[in-house]
């Protein structure tokens, strides 16, 4: 059974008093511990989809469902990460992580051994009482990136959490990640406007195209990795040079400007 399954969905929305169709027939099936990845022009409705696997919105036509139940409300199963870290400002990195634990009811002892165990692999070991002004960007965000992890959701999704990085930082982040996927299996939704971050990532690469925002092509990545062991490679731009890895890139670029993203 798919963890994650999108069922003819549509969103509408309103603008300017008229109704307009944002989304429509996206079907998506998601499985557990897969990573997918979503890619797409700007306002093709990849951020709808997600806020809508997270429960924060509604379709409009058709259904999503989450580990066979219908969504309805945002659920403890689900973690978020967006873009703009959203880090409460006033609270320490250790409060910060600490949050979602104590809304959940999880106890003391519990909640510290979990905090240290995600402060520890994200590499903030020592900045416990830092608050997040006191943080670089990259900071900031594997702070919000172990404040997901640490609720120990089925599904983590994830809308751009590296957009704002620069790029070497972006890179770092993305080992990271890699890392900690493998470690801490889960199934994610990933939206990400960098196509390369999407291949090196993704088992699996949905590709978006506009108006109204629809699935132009999924992507396999998952077979061409292993078969073509990109895992063997310690660093990410060795990765990247094999041309498996250029091949699949082109191709998603390829789609991307076919559906107009790119001219
Ligand atoms: N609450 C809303 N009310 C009206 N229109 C909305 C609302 N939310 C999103 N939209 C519209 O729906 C479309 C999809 O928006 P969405 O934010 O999902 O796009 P996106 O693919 O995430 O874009 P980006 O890559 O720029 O983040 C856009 O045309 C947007 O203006
Ligand atoms: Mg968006």
């Amino acid at each position: 059974m798919a963890h994650i399954s999108f069922r003819d969905v549509q969103r509408r929305f309103r603008r300017n008093g008229e109704e307009f169709i944002a989304l429509d027939d996206v079907n998506l099936e998601v499985a557990e511990r897969e990573f997918v990845a979503i890619v797409g022009p700007s306002g093709c409705g990849k951020t709808t989809c997600l806020r809508m696997a997270a429960g924060l919105e509604h379709p409009s036509r058709g259904s999503i469902r989450v580990g066979g139940q219908e969504v309805r409300e945002p659920g403890p199963d689900r973690a978020v990460v967006f873009q703009a870290f959203a880090l409460f400002p006033w609270k320490s990195v250790w409060d910060n992580v600490e949050f979602g634990l104590i809304s959940l009811g999880v106890a003391k002892d519990e909640r510290r051994r979990r905090i240290e165990h995600y402060i520890e692999l994200m590499g903030l070991a020592g900045y416990e009482r830092a608050f997040p002004h006191q943080l670089s960007g990259g900071m900031q965000q594997r702070v919000a990136i172990a404040r997901a992890y640490v609720l120990d959701p089925q599904v983590l999704l994830m809308d751009e959490p590296f957009g704002a990085l620069d790029a070497q930082t972006r890179v770092v982040m993305q080992e990271e990640l890699v890392r900690l996927a493998r470690r801490h299996p889960r199934t994610v939704l990933f939206i990400t406007h960098a196509v390369e971050e999407a291949v090196y990532l993704a088992d699996r690469i949905v590709v978006m195209t506009g108006r109204p925002g629809t699935i132009r092509e999924i992507v396999d990545v998952k077979t061409v990795r292993e078969a073509e062991r990109w895992d063997s490679h310690p660093r990410i731009e060795d990765v990247m040079d094999q041309p498996s890895f250029v091949q699949l890139r082109t191709h998603v670029w390829k789609l991307l400007r076919e559906s107009g993203a790119i001219h």
